[in-house]
C-alpha cells in the first residue's frame, strides 16, 4: 500500500510530529511511505509549479494520505494553509477526491480541536474519506499505551483502505451567499471619545468588499490603518522557539513583525479585518498570526477592545468564530464584536459598521472587559500548568510573566478554602450533620450571595 505523508511542520525532518509518523512506518514495514515536507518547502511549491505538480502526482498515485501536522496558534501552520490554498488555486482537487485519509496532529492540546475541525472541513471539501483523527500530546510517543493507540489509529486507516469502508462526512460544503457591498457617502465621523483606534487589515483593495468595509470604518472613526499586505515580512514562524527565553523573535529587526505588534498594542481599540479563504482567513493572515508567537503564551492585548471586520460566510464557520473569540479571551481583551458582510443590503452593513464602531468606543471608554468563558479559562489553565511544569526551561519569559502577574493561581495555594473544605468534610462524617447539610444545600449555596445583596451597594 502506498501512503503519502503531508508534513505540516516548518521544521521539516526535525518535526516532532514526524517522529510519530516514523513510528508508524517502523511498525508497518509492509507499506510504502513517502513523506513530503509541505510546510517547510512552501516557497518552492509556490514558485515552481513542477515541484507542486510532483507532490500532487505523489498524492494521486497513493492509496492513502496522512495529513501530519503540529498545532500552530489554534490551527495549522500558515505554510500548510497556503498549500491547501494552492490545491484550490491550481485546480488540483481531483488528486484528493475519494482518497482515504487520516489526520495526525501533535500539540499541547491547546485548541487542538479547532485545528482538527479545520482539517476535517478541508478534507470534506476535497471529498476525501477521513477514517479518523489522532491528537497526540507532543510527548505521548514516550508512553507505551499511547504508542499502542497510535498503531490502532494507523491500522484503522490501512484496514479502511483494504476493505473500502464507508466513512462519515462531518461538514457540509459552504454555500456562497455574499453580495457586493457598496457603501453610502459618510456625512460625518464619530466622536472617538479620546480612544486611539487602529485597523489592521489583510488588504485595503477597494475592489473587494473587505477593502470597502475597512475604508468605511476608517472614514467613520479616523482610525490609523496597518496594511498587512504591505508589511515587510521576511517569512513565517520557523518553530525555533528562541522567543521562549526573552520574547524576541529570531527575525529580530530584519522585518517589521515584532515592531508592528508592539505598535498595535499601544492602541485602545484594535480592529482586525480579513476575508475568509476556505475555512479560515488567508494564509498571509495566518503568517501574521503565527508571528505573534514571539510573545509566546502571554496575553498580547490585555485591557484592549478588539473587533473583527470579516468578509465571507462566517455564519457557516463556527470553528473560525470560536478561534477569534478564544484568541481575544486569551489576550485578556474584550471582543466587542465581529461584523461580516453577510447582510442582504449595503445599507444594513453601513448601519452595522456604525453601530460596531460606536460599541467599540463605548466599551473602550468604560474599560469594559466581558468575563471569560470556558475558552479563555480552560485555555489558560493548560498554559499555566505547562509553563509552570515541563515547558518552563524553554519558556522562561512566560514563567517570569506568570509569576509577576499572579497567573499561577493553583487552587492548592488557597489555604483558607482548603482548611474550610477539610473542616466541612469532617463535619459531614457525622450522619445527622450530613443529613441536615444535604437538606439545606440550596440555601447554603446562596448564603454568601445573599450577604452581598444585604451588605453591598
Ligand atoms: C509558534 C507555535 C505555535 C504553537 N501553537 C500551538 C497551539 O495553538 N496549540 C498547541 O496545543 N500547541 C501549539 N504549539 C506546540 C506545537 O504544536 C507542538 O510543540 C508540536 O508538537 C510541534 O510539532 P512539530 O515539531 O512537528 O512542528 C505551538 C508551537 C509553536 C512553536
Amino acid at each position: 500500500m502506498k501512503i503519502t505523508i503531508l508534513n505540516g511542520s516548518p521544521k521539516g525532518d526535525l518535526s516532532v510530529t514526524l517522529q510519530y509518523v516514523k513510528y508508524i512506518e517502523k511498525k508497518f514495514p509492509q507499506h510504502e511511505f513517502t513523506t513530503v515536507h509541505v510546510a517547510s518547502t512552501i516557497k518552492k511549491l509556490e514558485k515552481q509549479t513542477e515541484a507542486f505538480d510532483e507532490v500532487i502526482e505523489t498524492v494521486a498515485k497513493s492509496d492513502g494520505v496522512i495529513w501530519a501536522f503540529p498545532l500552530y496558534v489554534f490551527l495549522v501552520h500558515a505554510n500548510y494553509k497556503r498549500f491547501i490554498e494552492l490545491i484550490g488555486e491550481r485546480g488540483a482537487q481531483e488528486a484528493f477526491k475519494d482518497k482515504y485519509t487520516a489526520l495526525l496532529a501533535t500539540s499541547i492540546h491547546f485548541f487542538d480541536h479547532t485545528a482538527l475541525n479545520y482539517m476535517q472541513g478541508t478534507c470534506d471539501d476535497l471529498h476525501m474519506r477521513v477514517t479518523d483523527y489522532f491528537s497526540a500530546d507532543m510527548d505521548d510517543l514516550m508512553k507505551a499505551n499511547e504508542r499502542a493507540r497510535l498503531l490502532t489509529f494507523a491500522d484503522h486507516l490501512f484496514t479502511s483502505i483494504t476493505e473500502k469502508r464507508l466513512t462519515l462526512r462531518v461538514y457540509q460544503p459552504i454555500v456562497p451567499t455574499i453580495r457586493d457591498y457598496t457603501p453610502a457617502h459618510i456625512e460625518s465621523s464619530l466622536d472617538d471619545q479620546g480612544q486611539r483606534i487602529v485597523i489592521v487589515a489583510d488588504t485595503l483593495d477597494l475592489e473587494q468588499n473587505l477593502g470597502r468595509m475597512v475604508e468605511r470604518f476608517r472614514k467613520l472613526t479616523q482610525a490609523d490603518v496597518i496594511d498587512i499586505s504591505a508589511l515587510d515580512i521576511k517569512g513565517g514562524c520557523t518553530g525555533c522557539i528562541k522567543c521562549g527565553f526573552d520574547n524576541h523573535c529570531m527575525y529580530g529587526d530584519h522585518d517589521e513583525m515584532e515592531r508592528t505588534y508592539r505598535r498595535i498594542a499601544e492602541y485602545d481599540i484594535i480592529v482586525f479585518a480579513g476575508a475568509i479563504r476556505d475555512r479560515y482567513l488567508s494564509a498571509q493572515w495566518k503568517t501574521f498570526v503565527d508571528r505573534r508567537f514571539f510573545k509566546t503564551h502571554q496575553p498580547q492585548f490585555p485591557g484592549k477592545q478588539l473587533g473583527y471586520l470579516i468578509s465571507g460566510p462566517l455564519g457557516q464557520l463556527d470553528n473560525l468564530r470560536e478561534i477569534l473569540l478564544a484568541s481575544a479571551q486569551l489576550d485578556r481583551a474584550n471582543l466587542a464584536g465581529i461584523l461580516t458582510d453577510e447582510y442582504e443590503t449595503s445599507t444594513e452593513i453601513d448601519q452595522q459598521i456604525e453601530a460596531f464602531a460606536g460599541n467599540l468606543i463605548d466599551c473602550s471608554s468604560k474599560h469594559y472587559i466581558r468575563p471569560q468563558t470556558f475558552l479563555g479559562l480552560g485555555g489558560m489553565k493548560i498554559f499555566r500548568d505547562d509553563v509552570w511544569g515541563r515547558l518552563r526551561f524553554v519558556f522562561q519569559a512566560d514563567h517570569r510573566y506568570y509569576k509577576k502577574q499572579g497567573l499561577y493561581d493553583f487552587p492548592q495555594k488557597e489555604y483558607r478554602i482548603r482548611a474550610k473544605s477539610l473542616f466541612l468534610i469532617l463535619l459531614t462524617k457525622i450522619p445527622v450533620v450530613k443529613k441536615s447539610i444535604q437538606k439545606d444545600l440550596k440555601i447554603h449555596m446562596i448564603g454568601a450571595h445573599q450577604k452581598v445583596l444585604r451588605d453591598k451597594e
